[in-house]
């Protein structure tokens, strides 16, 4: 059944210029680019996105990454979204991610991993909201 997920293309790949290339991979998965814009968020910005991690040892250098500059949020459409994107982003510390992977080929560290993908429909629905107006959308 068609579905949606969220991602991001973190600072780290956009700094390094692999936006294009990771939006390609992306597409040539099967994924509708439905919505995409370009911004910058503040730490508390990207503290309220991550507020599931606020507990965890990494919370506060992981906002810091997250705010250090620009950002592509995505909302991405094909069946079995949720599940197909984080296949294609590979493991999260790029060191186990497949071959072939988007953080296999495109990701520096655990922290800068170059891509987020939501984890499940409850969390999709609400990452696409943080960034997203019913609108932008349609
Ligand atoms: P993401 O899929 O966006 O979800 C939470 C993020 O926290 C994750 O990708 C990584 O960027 C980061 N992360 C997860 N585990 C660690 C870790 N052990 N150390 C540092 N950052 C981490």
């Amino acid at each position: 059944m068609s579905e949606r997920t969220f991602s991001i293309i973190k600072p780290d790949a956009v700094r390094k210029g692999y936006t294009g290339a990771i939006l390609a991979e992306i597409e040539k998965a099967g994924f509708k680019i439905i919505a995409v814009k370009r911004l910058s968020i503040s730490k508390q910005q990207a503290e309220g996105f991550y507020h599931v991690h606020a507990a965890r040892p990494f919370f506060s250098s992981l906002t810091t990454f997250m705010s250090s500059g620009p950002i592509f949020p995505l909302v991405l459409e094909k069946d079995n979204a949720i599940p197909d994107l984080r296949k294609l982003m590979g493991a999260t510390n790029p060191a186990n991610a497949e071959e072939g992977t988007i953080r296999k080929q495109y990701a520096g560290s655990i922290e800068e991993n170059a891509i987020h993908g939501s984890d499940a429909a409850e969390t999709a629905a609400f990452e696409i909201g943080y960034f997203f107006a019913g609108y932008e959308l349609a």
